[in-house]
């Protein structure tokens, strides 16, 4: 049977990088990208357009579609939601909400996007464990863990087949982050060629999980891919690659900018890092379904920086 995809935020951070994967693994015409408000003029494939709480609506493109899987990354992410609380929730869990009844009523294979945001400052801050205290004090974090557990109870109680990751703060030269709170770590990049200077909004002493972005597109396949007896958390894996701090991400751009400078002016963000783990034990992942990571500190500054180059020249 063709696979027919349907992929909620398809044009966020990880949207836009996951939706030319997916059309080139099951056929342009095979993966329909559900926006909302901003369209890129120049995207190519299957366009909807809808609202991820509003059921009827979503009923009616998985329908005309024949929709057999479902990625749902429409999300707002953890500084947008401090901002408007009311609806991080209503997207975060009311859209989650739609897609798990769906899935069950349509026999929708899923993939959700959860984060590093589940943890709190009770967690342990080092080497945080799969299973772990999960007491997060942003809004995105409440939703997030609200989700987490929403798929597993889904899993449990109708068989629903919905995979989740714990994502770390991605980086990417592609796209570009919306609102989160590791957007830093790649705004600092563009700043550091277009203007050998950045003034950062979190302390230098800052240190989160992160992630390139190709790695990130990799690990969400791998997922899906895994046979399903093989996944043993439902309600969504610690997915890792690497931890630093900002002054360590300051001196791999300077071996290459050397006179790079950065400032640090902490803002309302600072809070929301300094309650998230320095680094994320992902090692459920690795045994359960092979992940393994490409990228580390130096080959990611590297490959930012060689194409961002040539993206901003263009
Ligand atoms: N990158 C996200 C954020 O900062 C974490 O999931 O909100």
């Amino acid at each position: 049977m063709t696979e027919k995809i349907l992929v909620t935020g398809p044009f966020g951070q990880i949207g836009s990088e996951l939706v030319p994967e997916l059309q080139k693994r099951y056929g342009k015409e095979n993966v329909v990208a559900l926006g909302h408000r901003h369209i890129p003029e120049n995207f190519q494939g299957v366009l909807e357009k809808g609202d991820v709480r509003n059921k009827e609506e979503m009923e009616g493109v998985i329908k005309k579609h024949e929709i057999t899987q479902v990625y749902h990354l429409a999300s707002l992410l953890s500084a947008v939601g401090e901002k408007k609380p009311h609806l991080a929730w209503d997207v975060n869990v009311n859209g989650l909400k739609t897609f798990l009844d769906l899935g069950v009523e349509h026999d929708l294979k899923m993939f959700w996007a959860s984060s590093i945001a589940v943890f709190g400052p009770t967690s342990p801050l080092e080497n945080t464990p799969q299973h772990t205290i999960l007491e997060p004090v942003t809004i995105y974090g409440v939703t997030k863990v609200t989700g987490e557990l929403m798929c597993q109870y889904y899993h449990k109680k109708y068989g629903l087949d919905v995979r989740s990751l714990r994502y770390p703060g991605l980086i990417s030269y592609k796209e570009e982050p919306g609102g989160g709170t590791t957007d830093y770590a790649v705004e600092i990049f563009y700043k550091a060629i277009e203007e050998g200077e950045y003034t950062c909004f979190v302390k230098a002493d800052t240190k989160l999980p992160m992630m390139f972005m190709e790695d990130a597109i990799r690990g969400t396949l791998m997922v899906m891919d895994a046979p399903e007896e093989d996944i043993t958390v439902w309600t969504s894996y610690n997915h890792t690659a690497l931890s630093f701090t900002v002054e360590e991400l300051e001196e791999e751009i300077k071996k290459h900018i050397p006179d790079f400078k950065v400032g640090y002016e902490p803002d309302e963000r600072q809070e929301t890092a300094d309650s998230w783990p320095d680094s994320i034990d992902d090692s459920k992942a690795r045994e359960d379904w092979g992940w393994d990571h490409r990228y580390d500190l130096k080959k990611m500054t590297e490959v930012m920086l060689e194409n961002l180059r040539k993206k901003l020249s263009e």
